[in-house]
């Protein structure tokens, strides 16, 4: 495995890998990709296994010109309406941290859609990731670069530490903008029925780097296809929601109302979203003082938060930890997609 820093140089290799059919990691604005030729089935098939993925999850296709569109996408089947929507976002939203369901070109292999007529496509912000995919094919199937389920990787070290000897080369850029994952929209809707049932809208599939608001000013109201959490909900006890995006040490989450609730504990972490909760937290406690403390913005700023959520939990969960309490994220914008992953995170 090479690993590299971003350069011309590592750039070109990492390319030419990818069009002999290998696996390269690669920085983005939101976390670090898997990427294969999204065009060879082989090498997209080498996803799966390196990630230990589920066949039926599909892959974010990613591009680097609006020209690739076609090569990935069929817009034949796509109403007036949603050809019109796809150009408000693209041309507002990409470059950026956004990932659009459309119908797949049938020359992107079924395995990279998981047997899916749509595919994800992406158009990353990212100035080595553009690269790397113009002088590849023009098209890179890439998931985050971590085990299935498990955290999504912000740093080149962390993809180094868990999947170092699966993969060709690790590209470093360094720790990733927004850390978070894209959001996935879907707007084709109009075009099967029997998914999406009679009169129901464009869906944001996973909350992410692109708040809702910014879509809903361009394309009108969006619906969300996952429950969004609510963080005046209370306390979200483990066990309740399917793992995924998770460390091994046990996660709870809570809201700034609760954190009387939260007694020091000696083995546990706590992640504070800002520093005046934190205070406040401290000056409620007794001996809090050797606690395990990080806090995701000291002013409270979302997009900072954003960018250390899962890089305090990289850090945290390191095995000497018994239980990390995580505060939610206020709700709108970002919050939502951290709050998103707090809560898959609960396990
Ligand atoms: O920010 C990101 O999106 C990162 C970077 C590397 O670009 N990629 C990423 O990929 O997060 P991954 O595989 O970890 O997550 C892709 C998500 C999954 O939830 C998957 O189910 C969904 O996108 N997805 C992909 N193709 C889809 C499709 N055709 N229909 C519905 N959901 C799809
Ligand atoms: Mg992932």
């Amino acid at each position: 495995m090479k690993y590299l820093p971003v350069s011309a140089d590592s750039i070109r290799r990492a390319a030419q890998i990818l069009r002999e059919g290998g696996l390269v990691a690669f920085p983005t604005e939101t976390v670090y990709g898997l990427g294969a030729d999204a065009f060879n089935a082989g090498a997209v098939a080498k996803i799966f296994e390196v990630k230990n993925r589920p066949h039926f999850d599909p892959l974010i296709i990613h591009i680097a010109a609006l020209e690739t569109l076609e090569k990935v996408a069929d817009f034949s089947v796509l109403s007036k309406e949603t050809r019109q929507k796809l150009f408000f976002l693209a041309e507002n939203l990409w470059p950026g941290p956004l990932s659009i369901v459309l119908p797949k070109n049938k020359k992107i292999p079924g395995i990279a859609t998981a047997g899916l007529e749509t595919a994800a496509i992406r158009f990353p912000d990212h100035e080595a990731a553009r690269e790397l995919i113009s002088l590849s094919t023009g098209a890179v199937a890439a998931p985050s670069a971590n085990q299935f389920g498990s955290l999504s990787p912000t740093r080149a070290e962390h993809v180094r530490d868990k999947l170092g000897n699966k993969v060709d080369m690790i590209l470093d850029g360094g720790p990733t903008r927004i850390g978070l994952e894209s959001t996935v929209i879907d707007i084709t809707t109009d075009i099967d029925k029997s998914r999406h049932g009679e009169g129901s809208g464009v869906k944001i599939l996973r909350p992410g780097g692109t708040p809702k608001e910014a879509i809903e000013k361009l394309i009108g109201a969006v619906e969300d296809g996952s429950p969004v959490m609510d963080a005046s909900k209370g306390l979200v006890s483990p066990g309740q929601l399917k793992s995924h995006y998770a460390p091994n040490t046990l996660l709870v989450a809570f809201n700034m109302e609760d954190i009387e609730k939260i007694a020091y504990e000696k083995e546990s972490a706590y992640i504070f979203f800002d520093g005046s909760t934190r205070d406040a937290w401290i000056s409620a406690q007794k001996s809090p003082k050797s606690a395990v403390i990080r806090v995701l913005s000291e002013t409270g700023q979302v997009l900072e938060a954003a960018s250390h959520f899962f890089e305090t939990l990289h850090e945290l969960d390191n095995g000497k930890i018994l239980r990390i309490f995580v505060q939610l994220a206020p709700q709108g914008g970002l919050g939502n997609a951290i709050n998103d992953r707090i809560i898959h995170a609960c396990t």
